[in-house]
């Protein structure tokens, strides 16, 4: 594969897909060398996502699908009915989502594509009919992300332009993880906001944490706010309430892994200090996450089951791929999420607008919000 594939808006793309072939950025060997990865089938999928090859929720759930769609591309002879390939690509869903468990967005997608498939073999009876409208669906989900991408960009930066105390100033923002292209199918959610705020000429600076222990701060986000240009300064994770007291942050936007009905959101881990030290400063903290990031059936944040990732990626460097730089024989507790409680979020981006507090209240009406969103999308297919 070509070095640094690009999509049409030069960011640079961690899936490369076409109908029957799909490429993953092995995103653990940026920002030195971009190689990417043949995926042929469900089974490499899996391996990708849970070797960290593809992360971030919404990539995740779209290499998945896209991983299985190449597999039903490439079945020449299937022995079965409709409802025989129902099957197997429900069990191939199944398998594709024990491979992280705390990005709601993979178990959204597999929702989304059992209902697909069972409607189509409601009405026939060849198994072909059924892969056909999955693969048809999981490539509308690649299409989909960026331009789901590219509106909660543009409703952050008027977001924060509103909030702006006078038109002359510009704002600096600080991120943690990895919420772009490289997290999505392209331009990203929290750094999309960024990269909108940035295109409308009122960014001051963005500011990225490290975020360790797997550094997709300094390795992904440096290396996309470098790439495009945008005045970016990079930080340890420890001294991002020292930079809010020096008075260098205006605003913290997050992404999001899962959002409870409440509002309490699950991101990297770390993201629940930034937001506690925001609310110290008197900082806005916002998550901007696509409505698939949101999980109704879970009413807060309590009920989010949290990946514990390997002790390598504390003991040694380079998240655990690296030489050892802990003292052998300390036992290790690696969480690789915590959840924000929501009485710290000041508002939540999505692709539909933004989901705010009502005045005087510390809880958001999540899903008040989506079903008007879900009320307003069917007016709009039947007019
Ligand atoms: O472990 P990762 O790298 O998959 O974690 C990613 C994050 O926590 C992101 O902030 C989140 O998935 C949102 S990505 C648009």
């Amino acid at each position: 594969m070509a070095n640094g594939a690009q999509s049409e808006d030069k960011t640079l793309q961690s899936i490369c897909y076409k109908r029957g072939s799909l490429q993953l950025l092995d995103q653990r060997k940026l920002p030195l060398e971009t190689i990417y990865l043949d995926i042929k089938n469900a089974q490499d999928g899996w391996d990708a996502i849970k070797e960290m090859v593809v992360r971030g929720a919404p990539a995740i759930a779209i290499a998945a699908a896209l991983s299985l769609a190449v597999e039903v591309s490439k079945l020449e002879t299937f022995n079965g009915t409709a409802q025989d390939a129902v099957s197997f690509i429900s069990q191939k869903l199944e398998y594709l989502v024990s491979s992280r468990p705390t990005a709601v967005n993979l178990s959204d997608a597999t929702t989304k594509l059992n209902e697909v498939i069972k409607k189509a073999a409601s009405t026939a009876s060849e198994a072909k009919t059924v892969f056909e409208a999955y693969i048809e669906a999981a490539e509308i989900m690649l299409k989909d992300d960026v331009t789901c991408n590219k509106a909660i960009g543009s409703y952050g930066a008027s977001l924060l332009q509103n909030q702006l105390p006078d038109s002359s100033r510009k704002i600096s923002i600080l991120t943690h993880c990895n919420t772009g292209s490289l997290a999505t199918a392209g331009y990203g959610t929290a750094l999309g906001v960024i990269r909108a705020v940035h295109t409308s000429g009122v960014l001051e600076r963005a500011y990225c944490t490290e975020t360790r222990p797997f550094n997709q701060g300094s390795r992904l986000t440096a290396f996309e706010l470098v790439s495009e240009n945008i005045p970016a300064t990079l930080i340890a994770d420890s001294a991002a309430a020292a930079l809010m007291k020096a008075g260098r942050v205006n605003a913290v936007i997050v992404g999001a892994d899962r959002v409870a009905a409440n509002g309490d959101t699950a991101n990297k881990i770390g993201t629940y200090s930034l937001a506690v030290c925001a609310m110290h400063h008197n900082i806005p903290f916002y998550v901007a996450a696509p409505l698939t990031s949101v999980d109704l059936s879970l009413p807060s944040g309590e009920q989010i089951v949290i990946e514990e990732r390997s002790a390598k990626e504390l003991l040694n460097t380079r998240g655990g791929l690296g030489e050892q730089i802990a003292a052998s024989g300390i036992s290790v507790w690696n969480p690789a999420f915590d959840v924000t409680p929501a009485s710290l979020i000041s508002g939540i981006i999505t692709e539909k607008g933004v989901i705010k507090k009502d005045d005087g209240s510390d809880a958001f009406d999540i899903a008040g919000f989506v079903h008007k969103a879900s009320g307003d999308a069917r007016d709009t297919i039947l007019h």
